[in-house]
């Protein structure tokens, strides 16, 4: 070990108020040391202290709250031909998509950085089983949906997954084991997004074991510099990448590959583009698009009062109905500009308080009953006011939102494979099959469509029509492609 670069390393931290973290530096065997050293050294010291003195020291618990919300006006945006926009305009939107898909300009960007502390489930979110049948995986129905798209549209759909240091090596083995779902596997990309330390309430770097600091994930904001510092940017402007379909790790149900949403963004000249779907209640959890001092933004369910989700429009709609679904478009250059840190567009820090396991200074692991520490994250949505001609289009929920967030009750497993159960009801029915279901669309039968046999709606019905044998829709069936 060298000593010099130990020393200053430990020096730095003095200097910065956080010695600390080396006060079990001597009792640490030489494994624990190098362990402890390299963990030192992703901490930037600069950004954590300015982050506490912004955040921890004065209390600014939110970036928008109270007052805050006082210009907000709801966000416009382009109605869903099935909600009244007009259809000419959307078929015009789906050729440019489809033009830039097989010129292999629209790459898949997959957010998977996060804990998934909600769901209780231990281990990379990804690898949770979702599918009513054969429970594949969140990760498996995505690889399977890219796939389907790229021998649609006769391309290589490249994939970029965002992982973080302490979910990567258990998402790159559920890929390896499964033979990268047969993607080639060059195209499939992993993108380590950075950790951040979590600090106690007075600012100080959380130890959470003699040779641990306490790091949390940089939050989905921390995936555009993570695309830049691993240089992904640079490789998707080797591949002629400049759309980047960006969803989240949580949401099965998503139209990955959506021509209209990507001709839209194109049409628009837009550096960044969203999806809607009018929110299912006034008090759901998701957040809203907003308009304030002429800048697009996304005001989350948290920061907005009650009265403001529940407030209604003369006809009794809801004022702010815009519900994000944290689907977006971004453009590369765009990335490029917002990662890379360019001054005036980089993403602000939110804080979190959270519970956060820390040795005493008697040496024992405490697991506090109440939040003791304060994790910092950047929310992609961020990136909105940032934007050119950031555009938002309506989408329709059934087709693109059924998230699993909690174990039981809304967003749950069971709500979700209900969900695609109900899609497969649906796109049977456009095919013209008869499936019986219940009043909500749910069949009576548990079966499956493979991803790769289709995407979506539109590409089933084709899909369907072309089947040589088309089987009998009978409970345990599996609708897979042809050989
Ligand atoms: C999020 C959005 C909310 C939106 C809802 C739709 C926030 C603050 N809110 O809520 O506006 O309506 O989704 O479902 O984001 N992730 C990383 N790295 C991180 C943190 C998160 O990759 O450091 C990923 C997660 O793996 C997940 C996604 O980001 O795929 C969402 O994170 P999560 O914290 O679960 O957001 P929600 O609270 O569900």
């Amino acid at each position: 070990m060298d000593l010099a670069k130990v020393n200053s390393i430990r020096e730095a931290f003095k200097r910065a108020g956080h010695a600390h973290v080396f006060r079990y530096w001597d009792e640490l065997n030489p494994r624990s040391k190098t362990r402890l050293l390299s963990e030192a050294q992703t901490i930037d010291l600069d950004e954590i202290n300015k982050l506490v003195a912004r955040h921890v020291l004065i209390d600014s618990a939110s970036e928008l709250s109270g007052d805050k919300l006082d210009d907000l006006e709801p966000a416009p945006f382009i109605q869903n031909p099935s909600n009244g926009g007009d259809i000419l305009r959307w078929d015009k939107a789906i050729k440019t998509g489809e033009l830039a898909i097989r010129a292999g300009k629209v790459a898949a960007f997959c957010v998977a950085g996060g804990q998934g502390t909600r769901l209780g489930f231990n281990g990379p979110k990804g690898t949770f089983p979702v599918t009513p049948l054969t429970k594949k995986t969140l990760f498996q129905v995505f690889a399977e949906k890219i796939r389907r798209s790229s021998k649609r549209y006769d391309t290589v759909i490249h994939w970029f997954i965002l992982t973080s240091e302490i979910n990567h090596a258990a998402t790159v083995q559920h890929f390896e084991f499964n033979n990268y779902f047969g993607l080639p596997l060059e195209s499939v990309h992993f993108v380590v997004q950075g950790l951040i330390g979590a600090v106690d309430q007075k600012g100080k770097i959380i130890l959470s074991g003699k040779d641990t600091i306490a790091r949390t994930p940089d939050g989905h904001g921390g995936s555009l510099r993570a695309l830049v510092r691993s240089s992904a940017i640079e490789k998707m402007e080797m591949l002629g990448v400049e759309c980047i379909s960006y969803f989240q790790v949580d949401n099965p149900l998503i139209r990955i590959i959506d021509p209209a949403f990507i001709g839209f963004h194109l049409e628009e000249d837009s550096e960044l583009s969203s999806k809607m779907i009018p929110k299912a209640y006034p008090l759901e959890k998701v957040g809203h698009f907003c308009v304030q001092g002429g800048k697009t933004v996304v005001v989350e369910y948290s920061d907005m009062s009650e009265t403001m989700q529940k407030a209604t429009n003369s006809a009794g709609a809801l004022h702010y109905i815009s519900g994000s679904v944290a689907i977006h478009i971004f453009d590369r250059d765009f990335v490029a500009r917002v990662g890379g840190g360019e001054k005036h567009a980089e993403l602000p820090f939110h804080r979190a308080n959270k519970k956060i396991p820390f040795i005493d200074l008697a040496g024992n692991i405490q697991n506090p009953d109440e939040p003791n520490g304060v994790k910092f994250e950047m929310f992609v949505f961020d990136a909105l006011p940032l934007a050119r001609n950031a555009i938002i289009i309506e989408s329709i929920r059934a087709d693109d939102f059924s998230p699993v967030k909690n174990s039981t009750g809304v967003d749950s497993p069971k709500s979700c494979s209900e969900d695609m159960l109900r899609s497969y009801a649906r796109w049977l029915t456009a095919a013209g099959v008869n499936i019986e279901v219940d009043t909500s669309g749910l069949p009576l039968i548990n079966f499956e469509i493979s991803y790769s046999f289709a995407a979506d709606q539109e590409d089933f019905v084709k899909q369907w029509h072309a089947l040589s044998n088309k089987p009998h829709i009978v409970d345990g069936l599996i609708i897979e492609p042809e050989i």
